[in-house]
C-alpha cells in the first residue's frame, strides 16, 4: 500500500518526510506539539520507504519552522526532507545538512564543561565533527557527541 492512501495530504504548512523510523514522537516534541496542538497535525509511523526501509513522518499544517527547529531536527534526523505546501502543492523541499553552528541546542553531557556551569548560563555551542555518521564537538570542552544520542534542548 502506498504511503498516500494511508496519510492525506494537507493544505498548507510544513510536511517533514524521510524521518528515521520511530522518530516522530521526537520531532512533535520539538516542534512543541506533543502536548496537543490546535492545528491539524498528521503522523505516519513505519510507512514503508524506498530510501530507509521504514520512515515516519510528520505534517503540519499552518506551521513554517524556524531555524532552531530545523536545526534540531537536523540533528535527530539527518535524512529528513522539509517540504513547504501551499494550497496542496510542495512550494519549497529543503533538505537538512549537517549544521555547522549549533547554538543553544544541544546539552553537552560533559559535566565539567562551562555550559554545564548554572551560574554562568552560557549557550552551548557545537560544530560538526563528522557527517556520517553525523557527530558534532562542543566548541568549549572538545567533547564529540553522536549524533543520534544527542540530548536536544
Ligand atoms: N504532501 C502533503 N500534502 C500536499 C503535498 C504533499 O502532505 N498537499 C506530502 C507528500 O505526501 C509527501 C511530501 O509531502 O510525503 C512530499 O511530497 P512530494 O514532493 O509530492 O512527494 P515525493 O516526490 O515522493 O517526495 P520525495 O522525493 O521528497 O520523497
Ligand atoms: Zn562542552
Amino acid at each position: 500500500m502506498s504511503e498516500d492512501l494511508k496519510v492525506s495530504k494537507i493544505k498548507r504548512g510544513t510536511v517533514i518526510d524521510h524521518i528515521p523510523a520511530g522518530m516522530a514522537p521526537t520531532v512533535l516534541r520539538i516542534l512543541g506539539i506533543s502536548d496537543g496542538a490546535s492545528n491539524v497535525v498528521v503522523v505516519a509511523m513505519n510507512v514503508k520507504s524506498s530510501k530507509l526501509g521504514q520512515k515516519d513522518i510528520v505534517k503540519v499544517e499552518n506551521q513554517i519552522l524556524d531555524e532552531q527547529k530545523f536545526q534540531k531536527i537536523s540533528i535527530i534526523a539527518p535524512q529528513a526532507i522539509i517540504n513547504i505546501i501551499d494550497n496542496y502543492q510542495v512550494v519549497e523541499k529543503r533538505g537538512v545538512s549537517c549544521p555547522h553552528e549549533l547554538e543553544g541546542i544541544l546539552k553537552c553531557p560533559n559535566r565539567n564543561c562551562i555550559t554545564a556551569d548554572r551560574l554562568e548560563k552560557m549557550l552551548t555551542y557545537f560544530v560538526c565533527e563528522k557527517e556520517e555518521p553525523l557527530i558534532l564537538r562542543c566548541h568549549y570542552c572538545e567533547t564529540s557527541v553522536a549524533a543520534d544520542r544527542a540530548e536536544i534542548l
